[in-house]
């Protein structure tokens, strides 16, 4: 399904976290479709909806749906399908759902044939830390977390997951190097991390063989939003 062509191997997806439609219209319409793709997460979905990824689209972007499904398979089934009907590049569901979950995702994209996004597993988020595992009565490592479930997800046919870029290559050379990372909480040095624990720079993403990396706050609150993309791109 995919236009866009790029000679990055770590390519970018720009997290439109904003409030402000417009604003993110602004910063978009200085883009490039054949460099950045662009992730709509949970706020601006419940904010514009539909019609703002049918908007989006249709300037030529490939679009990250990024709903973090969890739910009993029936439900996945009908968000999958629901998502994926709206023509978007790549749809995530948290693996924790499990592998019946998993599967009804997987089976909901069937009638899409070519235009199949790409399914997207989440499996520890960036903003978690050990402590926050023991509190939802996990006593693994984050590594060892990360890696079951990106190998559930992998069983189950996903294409990927989002994880903190530190366990890229761990994944990558236990599970395949075809099977894509995704990873969020990209920061420059100067950056601040805000809720983010497990941050990265884009130069270690790129090193770590990332396949896309979710740039969002280092961007969307920085006084010149299009230059410091530019920077964070320059390192790829
Ligand atoms: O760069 P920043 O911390 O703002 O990026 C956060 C973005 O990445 C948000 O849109 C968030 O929902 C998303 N994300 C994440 N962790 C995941 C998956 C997505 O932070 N596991």
């Amino acid at each position: 399904m995919s236009a866009v062509i790029s000679k990055f191997t770590t390519k970018v997806i720009l997290a439109l976290d904003y409030s402000n439609k417009n604003q993110a219209l602004e910063l978009i319409n200085n883009l490039d479709p054949a460099i950045y793709r662009l992730k709509i997460g949970k706020k601006m979905f419940s904010l514009f909806g539909k019609s703002l990824v049918v908007q989006i689209k249709n300037l030529g972007f490939d679009i990250f749906l990024d709903l973090k499904f969890h739910d009993i398979p029936n439900t996945v089934f009908g968000a999958v399908s629901a998502a994926a009907d709206l023509g978007v590049w790549m749809i995530s569901i948290h693996i924790s759902g499990g592998s019946k979950m998993l599967q009804a995702a997987k089976l909901a994209l069937n009638p899409f044939k070519k235009d199949t996004p790409l399914l997207i597993g989440i499996t520890v988020l960036t903003s978690f830390t050990e402590q926050d595992l023991r509190e939802v009565g996990i006593n693994s490592s984050i590594t060892n977390q990360v890696l079951m479930l990106s190998r559930l997800a992998k069983q189950n046919g996903l294409d990927g997951v989002v994880c903190p870029g530190e366990e890229s290559m761990n994944i990558k050379e236990k599970l395949g190097f075809g099977f894509k990372i995704v990873a969020p909480a990209i920061r420059l040095i100067e950056d601040p991390a805000y809720d983010q624990k497990k941050v990265i720079t884009p130069k270690l993403a790129k090193k770590f063989n990332i396949d896309y990396i979710i740039v969002g706050r280092t961007v969307t609150f920085s006084k010149n939003p299009l230059n410091k993309l530019k920077k964070i791109t320059s390192f790829l």
